[in-house]
């Protein structure tokens, strides 16, 4: 079995998702542990490559292509107003920069598309691991052949947990520093391996039972919270709320650990 899509123009659009996300994890593989210029954005630690930007650049391009009246939203800045458009898409072209730049293997292409507002096509692609991980509304989360599902996990003792911390930890104490001491101590594990979309890709395939992270951006979460929704797991804000699309407040989870990551994760009040 593999992901079906009936509707054509969500069919069509998800097959240019995975072509291009195949394109730019192939220049990514190509270019990984290779001399990169390497800059900085919002702060010293928040880099971006020249490869982020190559890969932006195809993406886009294809997409303008293909589907001119398309609205996109990318983060290196390929921003293409498209007034009153009825498709969205909302672009990562490499999520994980810091560990492509220092050469730690673990970092992706993500491309979420929205229709009015409404996630409907995610495409996840790992270039090192050959994973594409997709979903469509509707027709699930897929793993090449393989329909996935989020854990059946109900203790907090023997979830295994991700997070991260924003470019802004030097500067702010809005730091999930409290949070991350409160799971360490209940959780039977953490990872912070800094790739916010395949964080989200792992509790969707159900590797990982829960994962929350703060002042993220919407490219890092579009096709991740549908890949978890699609699978069976709960996406919301830290108060249990809906989730917030600019990715400002996420925690996502198998479901039964919800609440119990929550209150984990939750901001205390002051005093
Ligand atoms: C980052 C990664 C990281 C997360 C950061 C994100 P980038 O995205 O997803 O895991 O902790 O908050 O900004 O900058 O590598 O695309
Ligand atoms: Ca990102
Ligand atoms: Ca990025």
């Amino acid at each position: 079995m593999t992901l079906v899509v009936s509707e054509p123009a969500l069919a069509e659009r998800l097959e240019l998702a995975r072509e291009v996300a195949r394109r730019a994890g192939a220049l990514q593989r190509e270019r990984y542990e290779t001399d990169l210029t390497i800059d900085s954005k919002s702060a010293s630690i928040d880099l971006v490559t020249e490869v982020d930007r190559a890969c932006e650049a195809l993406i886009v391009a294809a997409i303008r292509d293909a589907f001119p009246r398309d609205a996109i939203l990318a983060e290196e800045g390929g921003i293409g107003a498209a007034p009153g458009a009825e498709f969205c898409w909302i672009i990562d072209p490499l999520d994980g920069t810091t560990n492509f730049a220092h050469g730690f293997p673990r970092f992706c292409v993500s491309i979420g598309i929205e229709r009015r507002d409404l996630r409907v096509v995610a495409v996840v692609y790992d270039p090192l691991l050959d994973e594409c991980f997709e979903a469509v509304r509707g027709a699930g989360a897929w793993l090449g052949a393989r329909r996935l599902s989020v854990s059946r996990e109900t203790e907090l003792g023997r979830g295994l947990f991700a997070t991260g911390f924003p470019y802004d930890v030097h500067a702010s104490d809005d730091d999930n520093l409290e949070a991350f001491a409160r799971v360490v101590k209940s959780a039977r594990g953490i990872r912070r391996d800094g790739s916010a979309a395949l964080d989200l890709c792992y509790v969707a395939a159900g590797r990982i039972d829960g994962y929350w992270e703060r002042k993220l951006h919407a490219w890092d979460v579009a096709a991740g919270i549908l890949l978890v929704e699609e699978a069976g797991g709960r996406v919301s804000d830290e108060q249990g709320g809906p989730v917030d699309r600019s990715g400002r407040e996420l925690v996502a989870t198998n479901g039964p650990l919800h609440a119990s990551l929550l209150e984990k994760v939750r901001k205390r009040s002051a005093g």
